[in-house]
């Protein structure tokens, strides 16, 4: 007879865990979100001997840091999001919408990583013989890459145990279950306790474990927020199907800043990096048209150019219709308000539509000037030089802002070959300006508009 299970309520948003449950977490206040949680009982966890004895107190200064061991994954990209590749020990969650190419990058880095040792590539979502044909279509080959079609974690753990890989892939954490726990997979308690499994792998063998885990529609990934304190690293891989780009971004890192992204296309041969994401971002963009303007943004310690485009029409409603997207809905409108009564554009009865072009988000007030300049461009129907980039804050009385790292902003720009950046007169009196390109340093909303809008 099994030892009587402890239950729990969970909270599926913040972690937040009770003994009774409750119609609204008390702790994040989202409803619904309580969910039965059972502890598995303590035989289900197989024990082994850490590498490192418990409990030594050591001096700081005494700790030694070289031994973090960091291994190349194959794309530049994705060793940058780790902080420098992935680390010896360490688990690394990945999440995603389905069909967005979770699968594809992680049978894509096997490869490079097979080279530092074995590579054990669990799947509960598809059988081997799928995992070999695509791997067939990306070049994926190699004596030291084993597959596993399997959803029982259990079973998972012990080829881990007897072949003892250096990387362990598990895709996906809502597909995998441990027989012990008794609960169906995906639920909670089921993907709780197989994170913790695995967590204590990594931790015991030093194997880097990379976990691909399915976001909800509110684009998290699904499971408590506890998922994410448990593992080392969470990177989203985000953009749109219908487009090829794909963002890999690091929403927690103990390893690295989370503040770099990696860029990707998704080609026919499988996931391309994208060295030069400005080019790419800027690829196809009409010339001479209204509506479209190229700022510069810091996607962590790069620069990259992004077009953001603007489309205002005459509502046929009484109540004009405004949407944003790749920038803040809010910081759009209230950009429109300052057009309206610091430029005097008579926007109120129009509708607005600002996108931002190759699923990049920008939330960065440096964008906000491009924005307020497509906006105004489409308004008046005539277009901001295609040689134009501009960077700055728009204040709420029409002034113009400085923003942080303008010189690597400009220097991009420079490197694009664009000739004319518009920007804050604060601030950019003593910079260095790369050669081929001249700064319009402008005061206000008013005279950005009169320097950049062709009339
Ligand atoms: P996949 O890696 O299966 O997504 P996930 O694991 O995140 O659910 O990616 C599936 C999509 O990628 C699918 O729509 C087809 C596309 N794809 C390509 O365009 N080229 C390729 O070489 C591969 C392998 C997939
Ligand atoms: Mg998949």
């Amino acid at each position: 007879m099994a030892q009587k299970q402890k239950v729990a309520y969970v909270c599926e948003n913040c972690g937040y865990d009770s003994v009774r449950w409750y119609g609204q977490c008390p702790s994040c206040k989202s409803w619904d979100s309580l969910k039965e949680f059972r502890e598995a009982p303590a035989t289900a966890a197989p024990v082994r001997t850490p590498a490192v004895p418990a409990g030594r107190v050591q001096s700081i200064d005494e700790i030694a840091t070289d031994d973090e061991l960091r291994f190349a994954t194959g794309f530049s990209e994705l060793d940058r999001v780790l902080g420098g590749g992935a680390v010896r020990g360490s688990i690394v969650l990945i999440g995603g919408e389905p069909g967005i190419g979770k699968s594809t990058l992680m049978l894509q880095i096997c490869h490079s990583l097979s080279r530092n040792g074995g590579v054990l590539y669990a799947s509960g979502e598809e059988s081997a013989r799928q995992i070999k044909l695509r791997a067939d279509r990306l070049g994926v080959r190699g004596r030291d890459i084993s597959v596993l079609a399997e959803t029982n974690l259990d079973r998972i753990l012990d080829v881990a145990e007897k072949t003892n890989p250096a990387f362990l892939i598990v895709d996906s954490v809502q597909t995998v279950y441990r027989p012990g726990v008794g609960a169906a997979p995906g639920n909670l308690t089921q993907i709780k306790e197989c994170t913790m499994a695995l967590l204590r792998l990594a931790k015991d063998t030093g194997a880097v474990v990379f976990v691909v885990g399915h976001v909800n529609k509110e684009g998290e990934i699904a499971g408590p927020k506890i998922l994410e304190h448990m593992v080392d690293c969470v990177l989203y891989f985000e953009g749109e199907k219908q487009n090829a780009y794909r963002i890999l971004r690091a929403a927690k890192n103990r390893f690295g800043s989370t503040n770099e992204i990696g860029v990707f296309e998704m080609r026919d041969t499988g996931l391309a990096e994208i060295a030069n994401p400005s080019e790419a971002m800027l690829a196809g963009r009409p010339a001479g048209v209204p509506g479209t303007c190229i700022t510069a943004v810091m996607e962590g310690t790069r620069p990259i150019l992004a077009e953001i485009q603007a489309l205002v029409a005459r509502s046929s409603f009484g109540n004009p219709r405004r949407m944003a997207s790749g920038v803040d809905y809010n910081r759009a409108v209230l950009l429109l308000a300052v057009l309206e009564n610091r430029a005097g554009l008579m926007l109120g009865g129009s509708d607005a539509y600002v996108n931002v072009i190759g699923g990049l988000k920008v939330d960065e007030p440096a964008a906000d000037l491009a924005t307020v300049l497509a906006l105004a461009s489409s308004f008046r129907d005539r277009p901001v030089s295609a040689e134009t980039v501009a960077i700055g804050e728009v204040g709420l009385t029409g002034e113009l802002r400085r923003v942080s790292a303008i010189e690597q902003r400009i220097a991009e720009a420079a490197r694009m070959k664009f000739r004319r950046c518009v920007c804050p007169d604060f601030g950019t009196a003593s910079l260095r300006v790369p050669e081929g390109i001249e700064l319009i340093r402008v005061r206000s909303v008013t005279d950005a508009l009169a320097a950049a809008i062709e009339g």
